[in-house]
Formats: structure tokens, C-alpha cells, sequence
């Protein structure tokens, strides 16, 4: 039985409900041709309590989410657009890994996961201005789905940060792109920079690559937190996709 609430009068999805409104063609309308309001992460992010956790919705039914009590003065100043503040640096990344693996869920189209992937790390990371993939082809890395300013389209292995941790095939954090001998500078902004090899079983697949305005942005905490998540984005892989 699916359970009906009146409409928000503003008629979007209220900022209290962020991952809702984050995504409001996922988050409020359930059971289109795009979502059926079936998957794991449909139900993950549905305001848990409200609904009851598994509520399905029938298909082509608006999930209309009431509106949301008053904020706080204090919730002002604390939310600022993203779900995570990374005080709690390894719990967030736990959280957002387990949020990939919903989104990611069920479908294996693999542009679509990686683009995904990306836009879900841009979304949630605080002080990124970069935020995607670069995948092996024919000996070199060729620009993936990403987030941020239009990107270098190929890099050769061994050069650059992606270069080199494609080559060393291991993740690599950069305090200061600018004392990085052969750093590449795609978007003047970027003051450091963590790159994550991307790796089944002994195949090298491309890599994850953070930029962030910051100095000093990414710590060993990050990496672990992004070698995560690119463990979950590479779980969606098919064999297909990397032969
Ligand atoms: N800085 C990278 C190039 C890619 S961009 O940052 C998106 C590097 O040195 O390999």
C-alpha cells in the first residue's frame, strides 16, 4: 500500500531531506521509466520514519515528502550544502561508501556508474574543485566522466600525478601540485591533489583523481576513504568493460 503526503508547497523537495534534494528527480518522483523506487538507494534515501523504511511506491506515483519543521538557527550555521563535514573523517566515508553502493546498485552500465561516481564524491567532499576519472586506453589515460573545469584529455603512463600513480599503482597524495616535479595543471586552481590507481585484479584500469583548491587538502584518511569508494565504483565493473 503506499502511503500519500500532501505536496511540499513549494513544490520541490525540502532542503532538510538533503539527499532528496540533492537528486529531486530521484528523490521525489518514484516509479518513472527511470526509477522505479525499487533500488537500494531509492529506499536509502527516502526520510527514514516516515515512510517506513521499504515503502515502495506504484509506479509513476509522486512521492511528495511533507513539509519540513522549522530550521534551527543552529542547523543554518552548520549545513552548508553538504551532507558530510568530515569531522568524523572514516565514519563519512563509510557512510558515502555505503551511498555509492545504493546508487550504483543494480545498474551496470559502466559510464553511467562512473559518472555517478564522480558526481557523488564532487557532491559530498568539501574543497574540491575536480573530481573524476581518467581510464587506460591503447597505453594512455584518456579523460572519464568528472566533475570540475574541462580537463587534459590524455595523459601518458608515468606522467603527472595520474601518470605516476597509474605507473606506481599506488595512491598518491599531493600537499602542493606546485612542488610535484611534472604535476599537471588542468584547472590553475588546483593546490593539491590525491590520485587513487584503479586496479582489478592485476589490470590496471585508469584512476581516480581529487583536485582541491586547498593546500594540504587530502591526509592518509582521504586516501583510505577514496581507495573505498573506488573499490565500490570498480565492484559495478563488468568484465566487458575492462577486456
Ligand atoms: N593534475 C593531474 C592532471 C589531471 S587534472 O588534475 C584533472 C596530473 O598531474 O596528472
Amino acid at each position: 500500500m503506499t502511503e500519500r503526503f500532501p505536496e511540499h508547497p513549494a513544490g520541490g523537495v525540502p532542503p532538510e531531506y538533503p539527499s532528496a534534494a540533492f537528486y529531486p528527480e530521484l528523490g521525489a518522483i518514484v516509479g518513472s521509466s527511470l526509477c522505479m523506487g525499487t533500488s537500494p538507494y531509492e529506499r536509502e534515501r527516502r526520510p527514514r520514519g516516515r515512510f517506513g523504511e521499504n515503502a515502495v511506491a506504484e509506479r509513476g506515483t509522486r512521492l511528495a515528502i511533507p513539509p519540513p519543521p522549522p530550521r534551527s538557527r543552529d542547523a543554518m550555521t552548520t549545513f552548508v550544502g553538504k551532507r558530510y563535514d568530515f569531522h568524523d573523517q572514516a565514519g563519512d566515508y563509510a557512510h558515502l561508501a555505503d551511498e555509492l553502493a545504493g546508487l550504483l546498485g543494480g545498474e551496470q552500465d559502466f559510464v553511467a556508474n562512473a559518472a555517478n561516481t564522480a558526481a557523488l564524491i564532487f557532491d559530498a567532499l568539501p574543497d574540491l574543485n575536480w573530481a573524476g576519472f581518467y581510464f587506460l586506453k591503447h597505453g594512455e589515460l584518456v579523460v572519464g566522466p568528472f566533475q570540475g573545469k574541462p580537463a587534459c584529455v590524455r595523459i601518458a603512463l608515468g606522467k603527472g600525478v595520474c601518470g605516476t600513480a597509474a605507473v606506481e599503482r599506488r595512491t598518491i597524495i599531493v600537499p602542493d601540485v606546485n612542488a610535484f616535479p611534472g604535476h599537471i595543471a588542468c584547472d590553475g586552481a588546483s593546490r593539491s591533489e590525491v590520485v587513487v590507481p584503479l586496479i582489478v585484479g592485476q589490470k590496471l584500469l585508469g584512476v581516480l583523481d581529487l583536485d582541491s583548491p586547498r593546500l594540504e587538502r587530502f591526509n592518509a584518511g582521504d586516501a583510505r576513504g577514496l581507495e573505498r569508494l573506488a573499490s565500490v565504483f570498480l565492484k559495478s565493473v563488468r568484465p566487458e568493460d575492462i577486456a
